[in-house]
């Protein structure tokens, strides 16, 4: 059967691939420490748990609207006056099946064939796939560690063409948990009001800060930005409930309503009772997230002082999230034992995935290939182990 062009040129997602090549080692009796996963090692707070059970005993199994849960969407709003005192109407707010969906229908709803997005790198992995998939063209912006991945501003208007339409921002950033700076969310704003371009801010590790403030994006420096921005959050990150598939996008009525048509006529409501169990999550008390923030802050504390001590690893301190990017590229050109060479990010994650049983996700994937991706989504003692089969898996290279 011939498949479409579309689907062909699709590249599969590259964290899932790893992810599941260290389970499969797992299956076959293999011990590995999964350092690949993109979500908490939490289980989902019992209260929410609890609604979602409420939910299914009162028959809450039905079609509901498209665009969501009357009373989610307005529980978004609710959430977005607490956490960043911007004021939203439920119209503003499509319910979707994870934030990826909310992406997904934005970049269907708002690009033309040809149409040029501008994306930071490193990037989450699926920005470029779902750009391309609504004929859109990806422009990426590179960024450098020692820069907290900020491009300068200038290297992002030298990007900027007649076809340009729009920016992703991601902070925290997943891969490299930094946080942009408010000079730098400034002179972006200032860029897109220029250029008459959107935003879409993926705010999906907004809560999972370790600097103690509240969430911030580009409204939080730029509020007179609000009919250019969509965002785009959830609650698979913050509230560990990354398989109940539920996310949102927020912004102008015109867009969402956009967004909305499209879901209609493709997947419809997300999950009925996975819906109240998010209203739950941002309606009821909200110390487990600060809790599992709290834990990953410590971890994150642990884990970038245990990378920084092995030697040709240059780890980046997180700021947010539950990842850790650190630069492995010194450690290019040399052999493993076998006599193989370790080229890049993707060779390098093999062999540390075969030889040092420790599973991490190639920087290629994120469009830097100087670094491998860590996730600390893992008790600290996993984290410990982890740390010294990678220093002795390291430490069995050859050759500077
Ligand atoms: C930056 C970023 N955006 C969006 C998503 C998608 O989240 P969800 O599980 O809500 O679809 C992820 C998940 O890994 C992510 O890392």
């Amino acid at each position: 059967m011939k498949l479409s062009e579309r689907i062909r040129r699709l590249k599969p997602s590259a964290t899932l691939a790893v992810d599941a090549k260290a389970k499969a080692l797992r299956a076959q009796g293999v011990d590995v420490v999964n350092l690949s996963a993109g979500e908490p090692d939490f289980d989902t707070p019992e209260h929410i748990r609890e609604a979602a059970k409420r939910a299914l005993d009162e028959g809450f199994t039905r079609y509901l609207p498209a665009a969501g849960l009357p009373e989610l969407r307005e529980a978004v709003c609710f959430r977005l006056k607490e956490d960043y005192g911007l004021e939203y109407r439920p119209q503003e707010v499509l319910v979707t099946c994870g934030a990826k969906q909310a992406l997904y229908n934005l970049a269907q709803a708002l690009l033309d064939p040809g149409d040029e997005v501008l994306i930071l790198s490193p990037y989450w992995v699926s920005y470029p796939p779902i750009v391309e998939l609504a004929g859109g063209v990806p422009v990426i912006v590179p960024g450098q560690p020692e820069k907290n991945f900020e491009p300068d501003p200038g290297e992002i208007e030298a990007r900027i063409t007649a076809r340009t339409r729009g920016i992703i921002l991601n902070s925290p950033s997943n891969p490299t948990g930094c946080l942009y700076s408010r000079e730098f969310l400034s002179a972006v704003a200032e860029i897109v009001q220029a250029y008459d371009l959107w935003v879409i801010s993926d705010d999906i590790y907004d809560r999972l800060r370790f600097d103690g403030r509240g969430p911030e994006n580009i409204l939080s420096v730029a509020p007179d930005l609000r009919e250019r921005v969509i965002l785009v959050n959830g609650v698979s990150k913050a509230y560990a409930m990354t398989g109940w598939r539920i996310g949102w996008s927020v912004g102008p009525e015109e867009v969402i309503r956009a967004a909305a048509k499209l879901q209609g006529q493709s997947t419809s409501n997300a999950t009925a009772f996975a819906q109240k169990a998010a209203v739950a999550a941002l309606t009821g008390p909200q110390d487990c997230v600060k809790a599992m923030c709290r834990a990953f802050a410590e971890r994150a504390a642990f884990f970038y002082q245990a990378l920084s001590g092995i030697p040709g690893v240059k780890p980046v301190r997180p700021q947010g999230t539950f990842y850790l990017f650190a630069d492995f590229s010194e450690f290019y050109g040399r052999r493993a034992p076998s006599g193989e060479e370790i080229q890049d990010s993707v060779s390098l994650a093999e062999y540390l995935l075969e030889e040092g049983r420790v599973a991490t996700v190639p920087g290629v994937a994120f469009g830097d290939d100087r670094f491998l991706r860590l996730s600390f989504a893992q008790g600290l003692e996993t984290l410990r182990e982890a740390v010294s089969r990678l220093r002795e898996a390291l430490s069995r290279l050859e050759g500077a």
